[in-house]
């Protein structure tokens, strides 16, 4: 069974009739990494927001390790906990995910609302501002940092739960070289190490790296 299976799925925004997604069916396996290519306004951000539930198919399905993802499902909480545990999300823009007052919580906040003890909310916070090299901003408000530290705090976050699917929209957009050369190094690391990546990018040489399929929106 595939990992991410959408069947003839199309989409409209709530009150129009234009379908923004048209009829479009994809296989994922596990492990695979998949380009999103296309012109701007094409719906690479609604297909990732379908993909993560935050968006529902008006016409078609969509299987997750072959379980239908209705709203009606994530409703349930239990459902959309562990749905959400499994896809993370990297939004183009860090600010609309980043709320908390502190770097710490911003990256803490996943891991608490799993339900771990404070000892391993603790380990598993330290690590992953160690793996994005921002352990010396945690006490920071997340509002005061750089595009480009914003960015790492809000992978930081998404990162805490140790999703095995990882869903980037556009994630170099507005970065500087250096921290493209460091997201670059570590999508490749993930995907090395098994994880299934969807990276909505317009850069060829990320898609060179990391592409096992390629989708033209
Ligand atoms: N909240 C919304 N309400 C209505 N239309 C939207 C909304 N968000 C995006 N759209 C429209 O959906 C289409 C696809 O947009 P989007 O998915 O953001 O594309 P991309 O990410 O490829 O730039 C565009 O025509 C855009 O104007
Ligand atoms: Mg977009």
């Amino acid at each position: 069974m595939s990992l991410i299976e959408l069947k003839d799925v199309s989409y409209a925004y709530p009150g129009e009739t234009k379908l923004v997604i048209k009829h479009l069916s994809l296989t994922l396996e596990r492990g695979w990494c998949l380009v999103v290519r296309g012109d701007n306004g094409s719906g690479k951000t609604t297909l990732f927001r379908i993909l993560n539930g935050l968006a529902f198919p008006v016409e078609g399905r969509y299987l997750f390790d072959g379980t239908e993802i209705t709203e009606k499902y994530l409703g349930v909480s239990r459902n959309s906990k562990l749905f959400h545990k499994r896809v993370g999300y990297l939004f183009q823009n860090p600010d609309i995910m980043l709320f908390n007052g502190r770097v710490f919580d911003e990256v803490a906040f996943g891991p608490r609302q799993m339900g771990l003890s404070d000892a391993e909310v603790e380990m598993r916070t330290k690590d992953c501002l160690d793996l994005f090299g921002i352990a010396d901003l945690a006490d920071k408000a997340p509002y005061h940092l750089s595009g480009g530290q914003k960015k790492r705090v809000a992978l930081a976050a998404v990162m805490a739960l140790n999703p095995e699917v990882i869903v980037l929209d556009e994630p170099f957009a507005g970065l500087d070289g250096k921290t493209r050369e460091f997201l670059g190094g570590f999508l490749a690391e993930l995907k090395e190490s098994g994880k299934t990546l969807i990276v909505a990018t317009h850069d060829d040489r990320l898609q060179e790296a990391l592409a096992d399929q390629v989708l033209e929106l």
